[in-house]
């Protein structure tokens, strides 16, 4: 079944806790972290994460946009994240290896992000150590952009090395998507879907998150 996956960027902060209990139907909560470096933006840090911790049930889905993430990743496990994604953009290889490693180590699932103009073998040097690999649909840093279809040769490249490696690991897209775009994520190979607007600005959020699922 294909899971969504609510981020919290497009909640009321000043109500944070509402609008997680709010979503209480997914399947993940995403949350997205953003230094002001790695993207022109700024969003919130480990301390959020453990303020949210207790709030939900829901798995933590915490996607670093943040430079050389791999001075962070033990902190987010510690704060309560469950899977963490770092960007292959964001460092070197062998230190998003380690990232990847040191989130194993605090017994969480990891991942790799692509911003847009990453080719889809940039995963090849840590797919086996993926448990997720996230493509981003819009340029990371802010919420209510675009779907960038245009995404879909790169989703399906994606999804058939993880299919023909026979690995573990959830397809997740990340941008743009909607009752409108969903379907062709989800034809495309994604099972994860992130949907910001399209979930919080739903009259009906249950229902949205139905819809979302296809
Ligand atoms: C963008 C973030 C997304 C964002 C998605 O940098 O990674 O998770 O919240 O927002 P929507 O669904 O509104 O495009
Ligand atoms: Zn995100």
């Amino acid at each position: 079944m294909i899971k969504i996956a609510p981020s919290i960027l497009a909640a009321d902060f000043a109500n944070l806790g509402r609008d997680i209990r709010r979503v209480e139907s997914a399947d993940y909560l995403h949350v997205d972290v953003m230094d002001g470096l790695f993207v022109p933006n700024i969003s919130f840090g480990i301390p959020v994460v453990e303020s949210i911790r207790p709030v939900t049930d829901l798995p933590l889905d915490v996607h670093l946009m943040i430079d050389r993430p791999v001075r962070y990743v033990e902190r987010f496990c510690r704060a309560g994240a469950d899977i963490v994604t770092v960007h292959v953009e964001a460092d070197t290889r062998e230190n998003t290896l380690l990232a990847l490693e040191l989130i194993h180590g605090q017994g969480k699932r990891a991942g790799v992000v692509l911003k847009p103009k990453t080719p889809a073998e940039a995963v090849l040097p840590f797919l086996d150590q993926c448990q997720m690999v996230l493509v981003m649909t819009v340029e990371p840093g802010f919420g209510g952009q675009k779907f960038m279809e245009d995404m879909m040769p790169k989703l399906r490249q994606l999804r058939e090395w993880i299919d023909r490696r026979g690995l573990e690991c959830e397809l997740e897209v990340d941008g743009g998507i909607d009752p409108a775009t969903c379907g062709t994520a989800i034809a495309s190979g994604a099972t994860v879907l992130v949907a910001g607007s399209a979930v919080y600005k739903a009259a009906d959020i249950p229902a949205r998150i139905r819809e979302l699922r296809g």
